[in-house]
């Protein structure tokens, strides 16, 4: 009787549903917001991860797909489309699924994490390989759902930064107030849209005091918001965010401006790292893309610019099964031994 109602349920009130919406839920949102007892000491702040992962499908897409899949049922829809770098077209799967429709998807031939690829066909989804970048696969399935009978399901659908918006309302219930600071990965923009959309609400009804500052953090070759111009050919290991023209990219700029915030980029080198610290020192383990937040973290305290004794919060978006190749790529490989506890024991210098 306790159990977290999923975003709809629990946040209704601040939500764009009525009576008659059907609701599809996995329970999503309700995730936990992890004190990094490491991250606090590089900076000196009292730093905490949102830890999205923790959703039904492993990202925070989960948020805003149970929205969008409840409005696009109530109006009726029989399928829907998304494009997605991975996660989205993950979530888009499963809450079809739940919704009793179609779901069609496309995604960048080749760009996509395994266990993403594997989400979507174990929920039966329809997945088109596009031989171009998720930018050509989001021009794609506007088109189709312009055309077609298919509701589009990106976050391009207003609906879908409502539900994301969740995620700054459990922040500020969990700490009674705005952190400072809240630092965030920026692919197609969406997520930093949302979390300042709903920071910007919860303030303006005094539930709280003040806003953070919004600081965002692009891919080093996916950086079409750093440099100012779109980037027609987008590289990074952090395939989530491999995205040259995001979709949201005036919202990030109004989230960035009215909060007094910024925009970045990291390299590759500085994601893997802190994707790496984030396993080995905190105990949470993200996808690459996940990292950049915190790899940002890392590179503002490194170059003076985070002054000591704040709150800050970084969202950490999706869980590190959806793309182990990284975990395994570079690790020390495991030791084969013998079935003998000495043996056993040698290996592990216990004796
Ligand atoms: N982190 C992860 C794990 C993501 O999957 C995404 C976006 C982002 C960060 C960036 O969020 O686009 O709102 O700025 N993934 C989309 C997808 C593009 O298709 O799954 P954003």
């Amino acid at each position: 009787t306790h159990q977290w109602r999923g975003i709809i349920e629990e946040y209704r009130d601040r939500l764009p549903v009525t009576d008659d919406t059907p609701v599809v839920t996995l329970r999503e949102g309700g995730t936990p917001l992890v004190p990094a007892q490491v991250l606090s000491e590089r900076t000196g702040c009292e730093v905490h991860l949102k830890v999205e992962g923790a959703n039904p499908t492993g990202s925070f897409k989960d948020r805003g797909m149970t929205m969008a899949i409840s409005r696009a049922k109530e109006e009726g829809a029989k399928a829907v489309i998304c494009a997605s770098t991975g996660n989205t077209s993950a979530s888009a799967a499963a809450y079809a699924v739940r919704a009793g429709m179609v779901c069609a998807v496309l995604v960048p031939q080749g760009k996509i994490a395994l266990g993403k690829m594997g989400q979507a066909l174990v929920h039966g989804a329809r997945i088109l390989q596009v031989d171009g970048n998720f930018d050509d696969c989001l021009t794609l399935a506007r088109e189709l759902s312009d055309n077609y009978p298919v509701a589009l399901v990106n976050s391009v659908n207003p609906v879908r930064i409502e539900g994301q918006k969740t995620a700054a309302f459990e922040i500020v219930d969990m700490l009674g107030d705005a952190p400072d600071i809240h630092v965030l990965p920026v692919g197609n923009a969406g997520n930093i849209t949302a979390y300042w959309k709903g920071y910007k609400e919860y303030a303006a009804d005094g539930v709280a005091t003040r806003t953070p500052r919004m600081w965002g953090y692009q891919a080093s070759g996916s950086a079409p918001i750093v440099r100012g111009e779109v980037v027609k050919d987008p590289t990074t290991v952090a395939t989530a965010i491999r995205i040259g023209n995001p979709a949201s990219w005036t919202h990030a700029l109004a989230a960035r401006d009215e909060s007094g915030g910024a925009i970045d980029e990291v390299t590759d080198r500085e994601i893997l790292r802190a994707y790496r610290l984030l396993a080995a020192q905190e105990g949470v383990f993200v996808e690459p893309a996940s990292a950049a937040s915190v790899a940002g973290l890392l590179k503002a305290a490194e170059q003076g610019r985070v002054d000591p004794g704040q709150r800050i919060v970084c969202t950490v978006t999706g869980n590190g099964l959806k793309d182990p190749d990284w975990a395994v790529a570079g690790a020390p490989q495991p030791v084969t031994v013998p079935d003998c506890a000495t043996a056993a024991a040698d290996r592990l210098s216990l004796a």
